[in-house]
């Protein structure tokens, strides 16, 4: 939300097992200029889904597919559905094909979650971001199309202003700030 905000130089970690192993991500606590702190975002490549398990803590999970063109584009700032989904220790989470996805640490503690997306150890690099992902709407639209924020001790919404349209949306029952 804000490029030059400051926080932990480093705000989530992961240790990529694959489908066998999961993959296991830790969020620091904390915000920036008010955003809590978030996972990049991504959309997969192709008709992969991804479940996620909250293994402790608190956060919110933003889910979005964009509207397609005619040649089936995914069209960078017009959102076809979005959704908002607070969630806790315990609960799982699923993340259909289609569907660009993050989470938000909105706790005190560090959050960390589970999942069972696939990871390609033929990568050059295993720490850059993996193939079967792709961040580069996320990145040239600065997020998702609302941001996780603190306000007033609690979780709300943020609109990013890049996005032209929502198409439609469940922002789990969280309120919207300007
Ligand atoms: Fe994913």
């Amino acid at each position: 939300m804000d490029p030059q905000g400051v926080g932990p130089e480093i705000h989530y970690y992961m240790i990529r097992g694959g489908v066998e192993q999961k993959n296991t991500t830790v969020w620091e606590p904390g915000t920036i200029s008010g955003e809590y702190i978030k996972t990049y975002g991504h959309y997969h490549v192709g008709e992969l889904s991804e479940t996620y398990i909250i293994a402790y803590g608190q956060g919110v999970a933003l889910m979005q597919k964009l509207v397609e063109d005619a040649n089936g584009e995914m069209i960078a700032d017009e959102v076809a559905e979005f959704k908002a989904i607070p969630v806790i220790t315990g609960q799982e989470i699923f993340m259909p094909a289609k569907f660009g996805h993050l989470l938000a640490n909105t706790g005190q503690t560090y959050f960390v979650t589970i999942d069972d997306s696939p990871v390609d150890f033929e990568d050059r690099d295993p720490t850059s971001f993996p193939g079967h992902a792709d961040y580069s709407l996320v990145k040239k639209m600065r997020g998702f199309a609302y941001y996780v924020v603190e306000h007033e001790g609690k979780v709300a919404l943020k609109k990013n202003p890049l996005y032209k349209s929502i198409l439609k949306e469940d922002l789990g029952g969280l309120p919207v700030i300007n």
